[in-house]
């Protein structure tokens, strides 16, 4: 039986090792982002940028739609890592459009762990994103 600070930690060890794969030629701001489905499958991705700056994915959204392309649609918790400096307020939280992304698959109440291996920060989606719009509402 794994404690859950065993699990955080060890689901941002994956973020961070994803984080290496990071396109980031326009920014440089490398991003690694670890989903963890519950069939016990790791979904691991990074930002991939673009020249034409609009296409580009973030991190999180990377992982998810890995997950939901492989059948995965159930998750028990994401990490998400990255920064401009190695310090976890400086460390990145998801954007917008990935809180949405989440939303569509994840309850609120799904633990988003922030920081780096060494200094987590946990949070739920629904902190992240209060009043969310999902499929409920339509
Ligand atoms: N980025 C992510 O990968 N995840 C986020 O939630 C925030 C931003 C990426 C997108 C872009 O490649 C770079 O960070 C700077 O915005």
């Amino acid at each position: 039986m794994t404690d859950k600070a065993t699990l955080y930690k060890s689901l941002m060890e994956a973020a961070s090792a994803a984080r290496q794969y990071a396109y980031s030629p326009y920014s440089g701001y490398r991003v690694g982002a670890a989903l963890l489905g519950k069939s016990g499958k790791v979904y691991t991705g990074c930002n991939v940028e673009n020249a034409g700056y609009s296409p580009t994915n973030c991190a999180e959204r990377t992982a998810v739609f890995k997950a939901v392309s492989e059948g995965e649609r159930e998750f028990f918790a994401i990490a998400v890592t990255g920064g401009a400096r190695d310090s976890v307020d400086s460390a990145c939280t998801p954007c917008g459009v990935c809180r949405q992304v989440l939303a569509e698959f994840c309850d609120p109440a799904t633990p988003v762990i922030l920081g780096t291996p060494d200094h987590l920060r946990v949070l739920t989606l629904g902190e992240l994103l209060p009043f969310a719009f999902t499929s409920g509402n339509l």
